[in-house]
């Protein structure tokens, strides 16, 4: 068993799981980029190297928005090995979230259940933190949302002003319309509102740390229907965004067998693994390489991760597998994902994506 998984058994899982959740982003501050120490070999290869949304990125891995929410480890995490860091949510103004407990292991599912609520230090305070880290090598998204006092009909100012106020300090944004703990906020799926939320958050688009016109991606919500699909991306493809996250957790609760699945909330982890793999497919059926896909739900292999980028992902993305796998989960996939490049004798992840069965 590696030493994370002991920490894990002795300390972590003991105490609350918000308390480890705390006390693992404080360590991780306090390392700032020794944290790297904590990961093993460095995986740096070429091959895993692409572009997307203009954007440069040393390899397809990265942390899911949820981990670091106001950005207070950002160095830290790039360390490890992951390629981008997705910060947030963020909310326009700072707002403590929902009431405790809010957050529960499901150990035997390798799941989590959280009703957080987008508990956000606010736009401020996450400026200042990403200012400092100007010029850092290491791509950072900023992922927004709208604060909870703030009726659904001016979600569009919210949003807006994250993206001015972040934008400019990071490598692109993503819009989340699909947490599951925020009131009606998953209605802003739906094509009339999210065509209208589209235009107004395109006409308030700064440009990023880079220079260029912020890439904008959406998170979409595994729950969806085949047709609130459809409707997505139809508006997403109509008005050039860039790219979907895909997925946020998810309100099912099929294949979980712990007693705390009755909790409230969205879990994420190994049972939202092949409902979230299928939504990934199904938007790659329908719109290719004409937006770039993030693949997120259930990672905690390189088998996993390969999977998503054989369905269309370009970049994958981890939160829960992190949690119980620990610093070196970066490594081992990215370790993993060159393997299976050499098996297969490529020299390009490019060509990986989007390849079905052809490389299964
Ligand atoms: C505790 C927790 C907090 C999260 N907070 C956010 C968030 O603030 N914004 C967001 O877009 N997604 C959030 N997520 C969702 C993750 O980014 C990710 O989409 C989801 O957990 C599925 O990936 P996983 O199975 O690897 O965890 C959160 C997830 C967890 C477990």
């Amino acid at each position: 068993m590696d030493l994370y998984r002991l920490v894990f058994r002795l300390v972590l899982a003991r105490l609350d799981p918000e308390t480890a959740h705390n006390l693992a982003l404080r360590c991780l501050a306090l390392l700032g980029s020794t944290a790297g120490l904590l990961a093993g070999r460095p995986v740096r290869d070429t091959r895993l190297h692409l572009e997307r949304f203009g954007v440069p990125f040393a390899n397809p891995l990265g942390l899911a928005a949820g981990f670091d929410k106001n950005a207070v480890a950002v160095p830290a995490l790039l360390a490890l090995g992951f390629g981008h860091v997705e910060v947030g949510t963020v909310t326009p103004r700072p707002q403590p979230g929902n009431p405790a407990p809010r957050l529960f292991r499901l150990l035997e599912d390798e799941a989590l259940i959280n009703r957080l609520g987008f508990p956000s230090e606010g736009i401020g305070a996450v400026a200042e933190r990403l200012r400092a880290l100007r010029g850092q090598p290491g791509v950072i998204g900023i992922n927004v949302g709208k604060n909870r006092a703030t009726p659904l009909e001016r979600a569009a100012q919210d949003y807006a002003l994250g993206l001015t106020a972040l934008g400019p300090l990071s490598d692109y944004a993503v819009v989340n319309i699909s947490s599951p703990n925020t009131a009606g906020l998953r209605a802003l799926q739906q094509r009339g509102q999210l065509d209208e939320l589209c235009a107004a958050l395109l006409a308030a688009r700064p440009r990023s740390r880079r220079g260029q016109p912020l890439p904008l991606l959406l998170k979409i919500a595994p729950d969806l229907t085949d047709a609130e699909l459809d409707d997505i991306l139809d508006v997403a493809l109509a008005r050039g965004l860039d790219g979907l996250v895909v997925s946020n957790t998810t309100t099912a609760r099929e294949g979980v067998r712990s007693p705390l699945a009755g909790e409230a909330g969205g879990l994420s982890g190994a049972p939202l693994r092949a409902r979230s793999d299928a939504l990934l497919a199904a938007c790659f059926a329908r719109a290719g390489r004409r937006l770039a896909l993030v693949g997120v739900g259930g990672v905690f292999t390189a088998e996993h991760a390969w999977r998503k980028l054989l369905a269309g992902a370009s970049l994958v993305q981890v939160y829960t597998g992190f949690v119980y796998r620990g610093p070196a989960l970066p490594g081992q996939i990215l370790a993993g994902l060159q393997q299976r490049l050499e098996r297969f004798g490529l020299s390009r992840l490019d060509d990986v994506i989007g390849a079905g069965q052809r490389l299964g």
